[in-house]
């Protein structure tokens, strides 16, 4: 292994932080949720490469979005902070950032590496991509290949990080159709198009989340754009704007199974963003039977925003439609909660990105929901859960902050409490879980 990597897999055993989530009574109150992770990315990267000052609101204060703050300020953007969940971009123009020896560390963050893959293509210097631990394990020759079809030169260890990045190609824009539904592969073709000679069109076998196609829209860019297919052209500017990021439906989405599996829970959620391709989750749990309102459904930002009203309901099992998958790709590991403890069985399909995640999603979720008491069949693409009770027991995240925090709800229902391993990366996508979760009624405190 690398020094770098072994140094990092040493900071995460120091910085281990393991959770206990005890079973609870009826959850009430309001919940603000964080600002939206993925539109909080591409908010720092297209201010960075617009002309002027762009203010960006309701940004997301984890672990990733600040990786990539920081990897853009090493390369020569300035930001400020005026206040938490603020960011004040000076952007520099598309040609305007400065190389650097040092890596470019992005953390955890899948999204922040390849759309940053995607922005360096097109750069006149080098750069050296690098991650975490489980980082270092995803693949990337899905933006990749992509990318040397367009001229690129990106430097590969057998398919995984770090990227190396070379400078100075002349990029050509080029017509992909994606072999997976991937909203990253998407964003990353799309920001390198902005440096190409001609067109880049991307074609996705299932539409997914549109913010890089929306928000460079925002920043005066033109693009053509419809579900599943985008298209620009290189040779434009990009404008400086204020973003404001809507609360982050991923985030919502554990205490949307939470409200929905305890009985006597009312709980509110608002201002949470609705792109229709994120809320497959709030589609699936209603098939289930849950009962979640949408309140004061308005757009903030160029996006749909709304109030989610989420009280208890009796949750029965479902094929889950193959359809809904990409819509609610993040939010499995809740569903997976919710189905544990439904009525009959639950059957996902057609998941089988889920494996390459922070974590594999499947495999960690089913090794925790065994230990837990529940019967579930790993299958290639997805899983077959039965609906039961729960039982308390240890379970490990894998350093998966959307399984720690899944746990952190199956403990709510559970007969005694669950012990969850390795919940630090939590910090990654929701800082203030543990808080906001308590504030509502849930029992979760560090372990000891
Ligand atoms: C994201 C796209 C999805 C999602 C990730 C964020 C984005 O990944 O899982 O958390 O911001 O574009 P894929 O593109 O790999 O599906």
């Amino acid at each position: 292994m690398e020094r770098r990597l072994l140094a990092a897999a040493w900071r995460s055993f120091v910085s281990r932080i393991d959770w206990l989530s005890q079973p609870a009574s009826a959850l009430h109150g309001d919940v603000r949720v964080p600002g939206d992770k993925s539109v909080s990315h591409r908010s720092l990267m297209l201010s960075a490469l617009a002309e002027g000052r762009s203010h960006i609101r309701g940004f997301l204060e984890g672990e990733d979005t600040r990786a990539t703050a920081a990897v853009l300020q090493q390369l020569g953007v300035r930001i400020e902070m005026p206040s938490e969940g603020e960011r004040v971009v000076h952007g520099v123009g598309l040609h305007g950032l400065h190389g650097t020896d040092r890596p470019l560390d992005c953390g955890n963050a899948g999204t922040g590496m390849r759309l940053l893959a995607g922005l360096l293509a097109g750069q006149e210097f080098d750069s050296t991509l690098v991650g975490d631990e489980s980082l270092s394990k995803r693949p990337m020759r899905r933006v990749t290949e992509p990318l040397a079809a367009m001229g690129a030169r990106i430097d590969t260890l057998e398919g995984l990080p770090p990227l190396r990045i070379h400078g100075s190609q002349a990029l050509k824009g080029i017509r992909y159709t994606l072999p997976v539904a991937s909203a990253q592969v998407k964003s990353a073709l799309l920001l390198a198009g902005l440096y190409a000679e001609g067109e880049t069109e991307v074609i996705e076998p299932h539409p997914t989340r549109d913010y890089t196609e929306r928000m460079l829209a925002a920043f005066g860019w033109p693009i053509d754009f419809e579900p599943g297919r985008a298209r620009l052209s290189g040779g434009h500017r990009l404008c400086a704007t204020d973003v404001d990021v809507p609360a982050d439906f991923s985030s919502a989405a554990f205490f949307l199974v939470a409200g929905s599996i305890v009985p006597g829970s009312a709980l509110r959620l608002p201002a949470v963003g609705l792109n229709p391709r994120r809320t497959g989750l709030l589609q699936a749990l209603r098939l289930m039977g849950a009962d979640i309102r949408v309140e004061n459904e308005r757009e903030s930002g160029g996006e749909p925003v709304g109030d989610l009203i989420v009280r208890h309901a009796r949750l029965r099992g479902v094929e889950l439609p193959e359809v809904l998958v990409p819509d609610m790709i993040d939010e499995f590991p809740a569903l997976f909660v919710a189905a544990a403890v439904a009525d009959g069985r639950t059957v996902v399909r057609g998941a089988a990105e889920l494996r390459v995640k922070e974590s594999d999603r499947i495999a960690t979720m089913a090794t925790g929901l065994k230990a837990i008491g529940v019967a579930i069949e790993e299958t290639p693409d997805g899983a077959i859960i039965e609906g039961g009770a729960l039982r308390g027991g240890d379970v490990d995240s894998h350093g998966d902050h959307r399984i720690a925090m899944s746990f952190a709800v199956a403990g709510l229902l559970a007969s005694a409490p669950i012990r969850i391993a390795d919940c630090a990366n939590v910090a990654t996508s929701f800082p203030g879980f543990l808080e906001l979760a308590n504030g509502c009624g849930f029992a979760l405190r560090g372990a000891d």
